[in-house]
């Protein structure tokens, strides 16, 4: 697990007039603020106990002040985010929100700013985020580079009994094994995360409450696991939300499904977040799920060289892009950079031709797999000759990227 708590910037001590216009609270009373325009911003925000800047860590907030005060506030969550089965350090940027009465007068767009350079200097290779708009987060250099859909089905229509592994709750001792299996499930899929300890608390958590932990087993070896809640509808009938779902093998997969099915007396939904490429959705018998997606997450690639480098490749492929990449925001991710790949590595040094031309916007989903270079020429986010652009849809070549989590 990734250990959330990394301080990117230092406690600071001093009087609030001493204080740099960005950086984390220097006390109670900034955090209060922040929370307040937080609150305002969401019309509801968890603040289920501990409040959330509080399970977040005070390290991994930021504020922005105008006039001595607080006038907007995020937070930055250090964890990683599997790529080509290795886990990418990434910062994820969350509850992003500006004091009401300060709205449309450019300061999401300058807390963003700093966000951005911050986690440059901190060498962070990449960041993602949940987007409401993308016109602020466009302007910082993030591009829509993957999914999170909401999978929802009839638990009298999962049509499935497999019994062969046992069911039993999660035990505070299981954790260990849960956190290994996670993170073995994880790996296979691109754009799910390498969680912190702060994301764990979230997806297993639903408005403050836990989640009723179950593990699937066979002699002592855990296969597989589910977090779910029950909600009770105004008509008295239940739905059930799994909040975290993840199955090594087929056989986990088909007793999770069945111990979800078991629920039909009582639930008549259940819903998780998935995707279609979701492998539990192969296992049901007949097509009987429904797919809506909120919106796609967006990705910033912070660090050129250290995002094209910390990710996995497709293993057999040698191949040398030229790519040429524009950033008005970091001047350093800017200029022609050659990209090698062997044996699923990639180096990267600066120079070469720069045959493919584009935004670093462009280079997110193109990292990620989310868009093909044909896709992403379409859409006016990158140029290049046929074959480079060829040799490129080899090297990013992947299931379409998706997400669980929310942050
Ligand atoms: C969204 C929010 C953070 C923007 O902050 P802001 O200081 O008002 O934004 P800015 O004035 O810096 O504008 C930045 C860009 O975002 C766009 N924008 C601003 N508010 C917007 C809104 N509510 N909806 C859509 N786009 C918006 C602006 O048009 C501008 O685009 P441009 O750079 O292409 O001109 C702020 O309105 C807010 O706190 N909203 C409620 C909480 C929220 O939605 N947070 C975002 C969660 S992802």
């Amino acid at each position: 697990m990734i250990d959330s708590r990394i301080s990117l910037w230092g406690e600071r001590d001093g009087q609030m007039t001493d204080a740099p216009e960005y950086g984390p609270p220097i006390s109670g009373e900034e955090v209060e603020e922040a929370a307040e325009i937080t609150s305002r911003a969401f019309g509801r925000v968890s603040w289920a106990d501990p409040p959330l800047f509080e399970r977040a860590g005070r390290e991994n907030h930021r504020v922005l002040r105008e006039k001595g005060t607080v006038a907007a506030s995020l937070l930055l969550v250090p964890m990683g985010q599997w790529f080509g089965g290795r886990s990418v350090p990434m910062v994820g940027i969350g509850s992003v929100a500006v004091a009401a009465d300060r709205w449309g007068q450019g300061l999401g767009r300058r807390l963003m700013h700093e966000a951005v350079h911050e986690l440059h200097e901190t060498e962070t290779p990449i960041s993602a985020l949940f987007p409401a708009t993308f016109a602020l987060y466009r302007g910082a250099g993030y591009e829509p580079a993957g999914t999170k859909c909401e999978v929802s089905l009839a638990a009298n229509q999962i049509g499935l009994s497999d019994r062969e592994l046992q069911l039993r709750p999660i035990e505070e001792s299981d954790e260990p094994a849960i956190f290994e299996l996670q993170r073995a499930h994880a790996r296979r899929f691109p754009g799910h995360l390498d969680r912190c300890r702060f994301i764990w608390h979230e997806t297993r958590h639903w408005e403050g409450k836990p989640g009723d932990g179950s593990l699937v087993e066979l002699d002592g070896r855990v296969e597989g696991y589910l977090y779910s809640v029950p909600n009770l509808r105004p008509d008295f009938r239940l739905d059930l939300r799994v909040l975290d779902v993840a199955a090594l093998t087929a056989r986990a997969g088909r007793r999770l499904l069945t111990f979800l099915s078991d629920h039909r007396s009582q639930v008549e939904t259940i819903r998780w977040d998935g995707s279609p490429a979701d492998p539990l959705l192969a296992l049901l018998p007949e097509p009987v799920y429904q797919i809506q997606s909120p919106g796609p997450w967006m990705l910033r690639i912070i660090d050129v060289p250290a995002a094209l480098s910390a990710r996995g490749y497709p293993e057999g492929i040698e191949a040398e892009l030229h790519l040429g990449v524009h950033d008005r925001t970091l001047p350093q991710n800017e200029g022609p950079f050659v990209l090698e790949i062997s044996n699923g590595r990639g180096r990267v040094e600066r120079g070469g031709e720069g045959r493919i031309q584009l935004d670093v916007r462009g280079l997110a989903p193109l990292y990620t797999g989310h868009l093909s270079p044909q896709a992403l020429q379409a859409a006016g986010l990158l140029e290049g000759p046929e074959p480079d652009l060829h040799a490129a849809a080899v090297v990013f070549a992947g299931p379409a990227p998706w997400m669980t989590e929310g942050f």
